[in-house]
């Protein structure tokens, strides 16, 4: 048995924020943004629409659509790297807030490859206890940990929620994936929280505390750590890529995912985006493009879809799934 998504949903703040409004922020121009990035507008949570708030709307909308009561969950796990507090979980929240009695909860942070190592660990979990009904969540509100002062990141990022119910299935699911790491290059994608004693980057403005990111390395690294996941993840299952009938890669900008199709000779149609509505939400972005696309009816029962992802850390990874 392997892990299959009964239902999705996803939640996006009301506030949509344009090129044209961070014009009047920092030192840009839609046309500078919209041609290295791809992305015109970005949602931004306001009063109201906290980390959990957002996560429990995606959860219940993925519940409905599951048609599982939030009793019958025996398991919630947030991926963010933005939770509500530090402790108690997001997924502790999320719990109180929908009703899930029954279940254990707590959060994953693997930066923006949160969702897929949250699929990964689901799957093993299922392995174990077949018929668990898990809520997987990636939810995040980064706007509150973005400098809007830094014109190199603050154009990049936005807040939302996606979520899955989950559980066992003979057929179909989760075929294989592929987790990678490696924490040697953390500086170049960083988020440090103020109560670090990390003296190295510690600012007495708590610059740190923002997203720092060295911009041309991540755009290197994650076309290429990315396309290694995937050919190495269909070489292992003896998937060739014209058997995958769509791809969710992470939305973090256009252009690192038009040099990753055409190193994998992915044509455009099979590619889905929405990163141009609401830029990089991080461990957020891969569920709210599944629940898009699975109400749009671009997903259908038995089709093969490929997901990939990049983040701080650096972490990344590939998953094959059958819807
Ligand atoms: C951030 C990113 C869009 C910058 O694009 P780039 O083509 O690499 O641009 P560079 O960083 O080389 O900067 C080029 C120039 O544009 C300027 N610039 C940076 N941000 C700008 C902005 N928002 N508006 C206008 N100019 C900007 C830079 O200051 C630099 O000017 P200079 O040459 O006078 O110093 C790109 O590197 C990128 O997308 N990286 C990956 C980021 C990412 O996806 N992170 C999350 C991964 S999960």
């Amino acid at each position: 048995m392997r892990a299959a998504v009964l239902g999705t949903g996803s939640c996006l703040p009301e506030k949509v924020l344009t090129n044209t409004d961070l014009e009047k922020l920092v030192e840009t121009s839609d046309e500078w943004i919209t041609t290295r990035t791809g992305i015109r507008t970005r949602r931004i949570a306001g009063p109201g629409e906290e980390n959990y708030k957002l996560a429990s709307t995606a959860a219940r909308r993925a519940l409905e659509m599951a048609k599982v009561t939030p009793e019958e969950l025996d398991l919630v796990v947030v991926a963010t790297l933005t939770p509500h507090m530090m402790m108690p979980s997001s997924a502790c929240f999320v719990q109180a807030e929908i009703g899930a009695v029954n279940a254990f909860a707590y959060d994953l942070n693997a930066a923006c490859s949160g969702f897929l190592y949250g699929l990964d660990l689901v799957d093993s979990y299922i392995a174990r206890r077949p018929d668990m009904k898990i809520l997987l969540i990636g939810s995040e509100t980064l706007s509150a940990r973005v400098n809007w002062e830094d014109r190199n990141t603050c154009i990049l990022f936005g807040d939302g929620a996606g979520a899955c119910v989950i559980t066992g299935r003979e057929q179909g699911g989760v075929v294989a994936s592929r987790l990678l790491s490696d924490g040697r290059l953390w500086k170049l994608l960083y988020m440090d929280s103020p109560e670090s004693r990390n003296s190295a980057i510690r600012q007495p403005d708590r610059k740190g505390c923002y997203i720092q990111m060295s911009g041309r390395d991540v755009f290197k690294y994650a076309v290429r750590a990315m396309e290694d996941a995937v050919t190495g993840l269909l070489l292992e299952t003896g998937t060739s890529i014209d058997q995958v009938d769509l791809m969710i890669p992470h939305q973090a900008n256009i252009r690192i995912l038009g040099k990753l199709m055409e190193r994998l000779g992915v044509p455009d149609e099979k590619l889905y985006i929405n990163v141009d509505k609401y830029g990089n939400t991080s461990a957020a972005s891969i569920p709210i493009a599944l629940d898009e696309a699975n109400r749009q009816g671009i997903l259908s029962r038995g089709q093969r879809i490929l997901l990939c992802s990049f983040g701080g850390g650096f972490t990344w990874g590939a998953l094959l799934m059958d819807w």
